[in-house]
């Protein structure tokens, strides 16, 4: 019934799956997000524990929500729907996730944008500056303003005509240029004199730092890099062929996602220590570092510079547009919205959100009625650390104790003609180890965490969208 209401798509080819899901998984995330965090984490072991989140629970929870999504052929609201009503919350929770993240991910993504620009304009020419230009920079107003709002544009362009023709192609070209590009500047990285303590801080843990907060930042960033836990996954797992092995592929994405996050990571280190730089500097790591290995490298350095800022900036689009398409595709399906229609109501929502975090950054900056952070801050903190790693939770307490063991089997066997060796392993690790892991490093995390306002709204909107699960 539900397939003739809604004409569903599907994947082209496993190629074109493969790099929507991983266009989707690698973005800010992997190259802005990752390195700042292990910055203002401790390092390596940040990283190591990160490594364990991302292969003990993300990788099952990414086989998850494919299953779920291919069952249900539907994206996440009409899925849960479908399965049980008790738990629709968990995919309207992950629309608000989607319009949270899309509160403050283009902010970044227009940073990149102007990044691009800013290369061939001098900002290369004096490397001392390049720290106070960025702080400068991102706290004007209207300056950042008009470049989110040009790259939230082209969101909004490229979803209001469908997702499939040039974002994947653009991907294609993309993608493999940002590892060069990645291995180009790690290797400058490693060679500079002095790049040793940069190699110690991401190679040698140090454990005397971590405490329950790191661990809740690990699993939180495990989870966003990966785009888990609020429906993104599942919905593009919907357009999936039944003759694809999710598993494997599941495998190839996580793999995919975890090294680009890891070669971020030795691009940036090594130069950040061999320049005499601090490690915790929080966001504005990569908009410093990077620059600063380019303006070394004369006028090689400007093209190079261009070419990687173009780069973040499409493995940010891949990344956002699919945030973008979680809503539209809900605005569709649940609200029998038209396509363009749904586009721009979701993306004209998410220009307000989007101008009060850029604006946050510098004259709203002391506006912190949200529990006690700005608009910036509340989008990111309230996704990274609790929806997303809650709705993994949720998603794997449905998957364990509220799906048939039977359908699951079938569904990730492919009806038998697949094989999925580990299938028990990844039954039991879901159903009872995930939900309990990520129940322990929540608590661990809201009790040692700075925002405990803010976490304590957080959970009761899930408690709230919970119980009215059945009304949504
Ligand atoms: N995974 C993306 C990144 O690392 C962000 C994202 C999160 C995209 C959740 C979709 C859903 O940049």
């Amino acid at each position: 019934m539900e397939k003739s209401q809604v004409k569903r798509e599907s994947w082209g080819s496993r190629i074109g799956f493969i790099l929507a899901a991983a266009g989707s998984a690698v973005g800010l995330g992997n190259i802005w997000r990752f390195p700042y965090l292990t910055g203002t984490n401790g390092g390596g072991a940040f990283i190591l524990i990160y490594l364990f989140f991302i292969l003990g629970v993300g990788l099952s929870i990414m086989i998850a929500e494919f299953a779920v999504g291919r069952r249900a052929n539907l994206a996440a609201v009409g899925a849960f729907k479908k399965f049980d009503k008790r738990f629709t919350f968990i995919g309207v929770l992950g629309v608000l996730s989607a319009f949270f993240i899309m509160g403050f991910y283009p902010v970044v993504g227009g940073w990149a944008l102007a990044y691009v620009f800013k290369s061939v304009t001098g900002l290369l020419s004096n490397q001392a500056a390049i720290g106070d230009a960025f702080g400068a920079f991102i706290s004007g107003s209207y300056e950042p303003l008009i470049w989110m709002l040009i790259y939230l544009f082209a969101n909004i362009v490229i979803v209001a005509r469908g997702v499939q023709g040039g974002i994947e192609k653009a991907s294609k070209i993309m993608m493999p240029m940002l590892y060069v590009l990645l291995i180009i500047i790690a290797i400058r990285s490693i060679t500079l004199p002095g790049a040793g303590a940069g190699l110690e801080f991401i190679l040698k843990p140090d454990f005397s730092q971590v405490t329950g907060s790191t661990f809740l930042a690990a699993l939180g960033q495990a989870f966003f890099s990966l785009s888990l836990g609020m429906g993104c996954m599942l919905t593009y797992g919907s357009y999936l062929s039944k003759e694809e092995n999710l598993q494997k592929n599941a495998l190839i994405v996580t793999l995919m996602d975890t090294s680009v996050a890891l070669l971020a990571a030795i691009a940036i280190f090594p130069a950040l220590f061999a320049f005499g730089m601090e490690p915790a500097v929080g966001p504005g790591l990569v908009f410093v570092v990077v620059p600063s290995v380019f303006a070394q490298m004369g006028g090689l350095g400007v093209i190079l510079s261009v070419i990687f800022f173009v780069a973040l900036t499409l493995a940010a689009l891949t990344s956002s547009v699919s945030l973008l398409e979680v809503v539209t595709a809900y605005l569709i399906d649940e609200r029998r919205m038209e396509r363009k229609k749904a586009t721009y109501l979701a993306g004209g929502i998410m220009v307000i959100t989007g101008t009060l975090s850029s604006l946050s950054m510098g004259v709203l900056s002391d506006f912190n009625i949200l529990f006690g952070v700005g608009f910036f801050d509340f989008f990111d903190i309230l996704t990274d650390k609790i929806f997303l790693a809650i709705g993994g939770m949720v998603i794997a307490i449905f998957v364990g104790w509220f799906m048939k063991k039977e359908d699951l089997k079938d569904e990730l066997t492919n009806s038998g003609t697949v094989e999925f060796g580990l299938f028990e392993v990844w039954y039991a690790v879901t159903k009872y180890i995930i939900p309990l892991a990520i129940g322990a490093v929540a608590v661990a995390g809201i009790l040692s965490i700075e925002q405990t306002a803010l976490m304590i709204f957080g959970i009761v909107l899930i408690a709230v969208l919970a119980i009215f699960s059945k009304k949504l």
